[in-house]
């Protein structure tokens, strides 16, 4: 009985009215996209009203990362904590929050500790984080698969040219094809996998460049193609203008995403790149009709004209005049 009398009397003698009262946040989070992190702490019943009768104390796994001395105006800072601050004026209306750099910022439970005169109190409030991804996973998957399609496509309209027209092909124009062709898939490929996985950083932003500015190429391939394979028409240009269109798209929304953590032009980017990629279909669907309509019709301008012997003299050197 004794004993718990003397605890109680002791606990009111103690605390009673000398204690400082927390508003209670239990945890904070802070992604990829917080430039700077703060760490809440609200004191209710701050009676002081001058700054120098304040003390704040930071606290991180029992090490003190920050002090502010309200009677010095001196404030102390961790090791690793150079950019933790606090706002010293809004210490009367009993704001204590904990402000650094995201650089600086490690999860763990945070104690602010707050003494006004006599009166003193302290609450811990937990740092976490979470991972967000920088596009949201359905333009993920379209940002990757549109260009890919288009890779694809263009294949298929190389394979077109190669099979169909062999003999209007001379070596050099294959092999520029196939290396400009090779050079892309290889770059979209490397794009892809720096870009998908994860959250905003340099490496993603790289990544989403290296999808998106080299579909320049697929717009020369389809020209060649088309100059190799069926010459120019009203429909082709149309093509081109298309592709050109959707490359234009697709580089303004890369320019507009690429410095926002949370791209809200996504769409942008996304419609620029299915553009692109229908303009490789429409391509590879004109150019298949055109082959299959030669057999019967005429063939393409060059083709027969040109005299295989001629083409033996020289070497393989053909001059397109
Ligand atoms: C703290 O809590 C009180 C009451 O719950 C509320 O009125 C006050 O606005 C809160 N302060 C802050 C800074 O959120
Ligand atoms: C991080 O940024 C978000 C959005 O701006 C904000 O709501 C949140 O409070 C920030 N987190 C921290 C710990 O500062
Ligand atoms: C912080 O404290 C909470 C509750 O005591 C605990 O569940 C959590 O694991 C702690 N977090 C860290 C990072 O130590």
């Amino acid at each position: 009985m004794w004993p718990l009398v003397v605890v109680l009397l002791l606990r009111s003698a103690c605390c009673g009215s000398a204690q400082l009262i927390f508003n209670i946040t239990k945890s904070v989070e802070y992604t990829a996209c917080n430039e700077s992190v703060i760490i809440p702490c609200f004191v209710n019943n701050v009676e002081a009203t001058n700054i120098n009768e304040m003390y704040v104390k930071w606290k991180l796994k029992g090490k003190d990362i920050f002090t502010f001395n309200g009677a010095l105006q001196k404030t102390t800072h961790g090791d690793n904590f150079k950019s933790t601050k606090i706002i010293p004026q809004k210490l009367l209306t009993g704001i204590a929050s904990l402000e650094m750099d995201k650089a600086e910022a490690v999860v763990g439970n945070y104690t602010c500790e707050v003494t006004e005169l006599s009166r003193e109190g302290e609450t811990i409030i937990e740092l976490k984080y979470r991972i967000v991804s920088w596009f949201s996973p359905n333009e993920n998957i379209l940002i990757v698969i549109f260009p890919i399609l288009a890779v694809l496509l263009s294949w298929g309209q190389f394979g077109i040219v190669t099979i169909k027209y062999k003999a209007n092909l001379v070596k050099e124009k294959t092999i520029l094809l196939l290396v400009g062709g090779l050079l892309l898939t290889i770059v979209v490929i490397v794009g892809a996998i720096l870009f998908v996985p994860g959250e905003y950083s340099t490496k993603n932003s790289c990544g989403l460049g290296l999808i998106v500015i080299p579909t320049v190429i697929l717009i020369l391939l389809q020209y060649c193609v088309f100059i190799i394979g069926v010459w120019m028409s009203p429909f082709t240009i149309a093509i081109l203008i298309l592709q050109v269109l959707g490359y234009v798209l697709s580089v303004v929304g890369l320019s507009l995403c690429v410095s926002e953590c949370t791209p809200v032009h996504g769409p942008l980017l996304i419609s620029g790149l299915g553009i692109t990629a229908l303009a490789e279909l429409l391509g590879l669907v004109y150019m298949k009709l055109v082959a299959s309509n030669q057999k019967t019709i005429q063939p393409p301008r060059k083709a027969v004209e040109e005299p295989l012997n001629a083409f033996k003299e020289s070497k393989g050197m053909m001059n397109d005049e």
